[in-house]
């Protein structure tokens, strides 16, 4: 049975198109992941459409009739693409392709759309509907791409090892795939895929992260990155998560599994937060603990200093995956410095100082600190983590009532260096740093308060103590 989805197609761009189309006696369709989404009821704002002969033609007159200016033309690919509202519209020519295995690069020739939907990635994306008056809405689907959509299945439209091969990407795409949408991908598929996982290489690192970053935004992301740990995907691109997988038992000491225990505040955080870069903080948060286990004959096993190893690494590993070097760097460098601390205070008993101490360290990214620790408590054991859990809202009210006292959270030194100079009738030295810093530490110690008066007197003491003289000219 033949199904029509022309009432799916109720926007203008398609409208106009069809009159085209239908008034020059051309062949087009609407195609790939604009279709699955639509019978999938997922937004999308991307509409490709696929023209058995001129794309770039059939773009300038509907944009002509839609009033858009502006199209950009794409000659050597064949492509045209304009923006109509808020959608995107591409068009192409229909193609055919054929790869070389050393290669990305295709060879292309016109064809058919018989052809274009056979070098398409999946069954699902390669659904097409007709633009055409006589046929408007009606849906080719040559693969059985809306029963793969019905049992939520990844299948290639041919042999997998060959569409695999074709576009090493499209294994990433899969997974991607299926953990964005929840499907399973098909026995055969996740065989080539585990085949072929070598073959990324040739694929650039920011196609690989772009398809990673998507997985890391599924809900939940664990299921996406089982997945490329399962067909070694993931060690092709990131051997340090890699390494977080495995138990070691000694004399009966065993520790947990810091893959699987990672990819769980992985899990923990995404149901908080669809920030990208806390997501990633919770992936990194342990990453240096194979470089720092050691065991110790009466503790067991041991990861000292995993949280500073881990914020030197963070560096490291952005760049080679090609990830922002930028403030999103240093965001998650902190979270992954600073971790442990409220976890810390959470097992332990809580001073005002501490909590003070982390409000200075952390400034506005504590909440985000707060929740990577809220999410890495994970445990077998219910009774801890609820004790913990427990404890961890005692920490979050004194953290508030601090900060309302002593507003340390974006520090600002209640003495400035101009006043120590003019006080003391300095030139800029440096005794003014030993001054300022001393003050900052009484303030977080609990000494004096975040008052400028008491800071004033406890400079005047520290100039005396250091022999400073004060000036003539001082006043406050
Ligand atoms: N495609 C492909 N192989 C690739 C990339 C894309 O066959 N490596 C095809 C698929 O038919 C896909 C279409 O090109 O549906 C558009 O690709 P893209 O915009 O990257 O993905 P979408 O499927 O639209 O999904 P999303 O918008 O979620 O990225």
């Amino acid at each position: 049975m033949s199904m029509n989805y022309s009432s799916y197609l109720q926007h203008p761009v398609f409208k106009v198109a069809s009159e085209i189309v239908t008034e020059e006696g051309l062949e087009a369709y609407v195609i790939g992941g604009y279709v699955r989404d639509l019978i999938l009821g997922r937004p999308s704002k991307d509409i490709d459409i696929v023209v058995v002969g001129n794309g770039l033609d059939l773009a300038e007159k509907c944009a002509k009739k839609l009033r858009v200016k502006k199209v950009s033309l794409f000659q050597r690919f064949g492509t045209a693409q304009f923006v109509y509202k808020d959608l995107e519209v591409e068009f192409v020519g229909a193609r055919k392709e054929s790869y070389r295995s050393d290669s990305r690069k295709p060879v292309v020739e016109d064809g058919t759309l018989q052809d274009d939907q056979n070098r398409r990635d999946f069954t699902i994306n390669a659904l097409a509907l007709s633009l055409h008056k006589d046929s408007f809405g009606d849906l080719i689907d040559p693969f059985g791409g809306m029963e793969d959509l019905e049992n939520q299945v990844i299948r290639t439209p041919l042999e997998p090892a060959k569409t695999y091969s074709d576009d090493p990407l499209r294994m990433m795409r899969a997974v991607r795939f299926a953990s964005q949408l929840n499907f399973k991908i098909e026995r055969k598929s996740l065989e080539a895929i585990s085949e072929n996982a070598h073959r990324l290489e040739i694929i650039s690192r920011e196609r690989i992260m772009d398809e990673f970053n998507k997985i890391v935004l599924s809900n939940p992301p664990s299921r996406g990155i089982k997945l490329l740990y399962a067909t070694k995907l993931l060690h092709e691109f990131f051997p340090e998560m890699v390494k977080l997988q495995g138990i070691e038992n000694r004399n009966g000491k065993a520790h947990k599994d810091n893959f699987y225990h990672t990819l769980e505040v992985l899990d923990n955080i995404s149901e908080k937060t669809d920030n990208l870069w806390l997501r990633w903080a919770a992936i990194l948060h342990d990453i240096a603990k194979p470089p720092t286990k050691r065991f110790d004959e009466k503790v067991g096993w041991t990861f000292h200093g995993h949280e500073d190893l881990g914020a030197r690494m963070v560096p490291k590993i952005f760049k080679r995956l090609k990830l922002p070097l930028d403030h999103k760097m240093k965001y998650v460098q902190k979270l992954v410095r600073l971790h442990l601390r409220p976890i810390a205070l959470v097992k332990g008993h809580v001073t005002d100082s501490a909590v003070r101490r982390l409000l200075f360290e952390a400034g506005d990214d504590i909440e985000d600190l707060m929740l990577l620790c809220n999410a890495d408590i994970t445990s077998k054991n219910e009774f801890k983590v609820k004790r913990y859990k427990k404890n961890f809202e005692i920490v979050e009210q004194k953290l508030r009532a601090v900060e309302e006292k002593d507003r340390v959270r974006n520090f600002q030194p209640p003495v400035s260096g101009d006043l120590i100079m003019k006080t003391f009738d300095l030139k800029p030295c440096h005794e003014i740093g030993v001054i300022k810093s001393r003050i900052k530490e009484a303030i977080l110690e609990g000494e004096i308060e975040n008052d400028a008066d008491q800071a004033y007197k406890l400079m005047l003491e520290i100039g005396e103590e250091i022999g400073l003289k004060i000036s003539g000219k001082a006043e406050q």
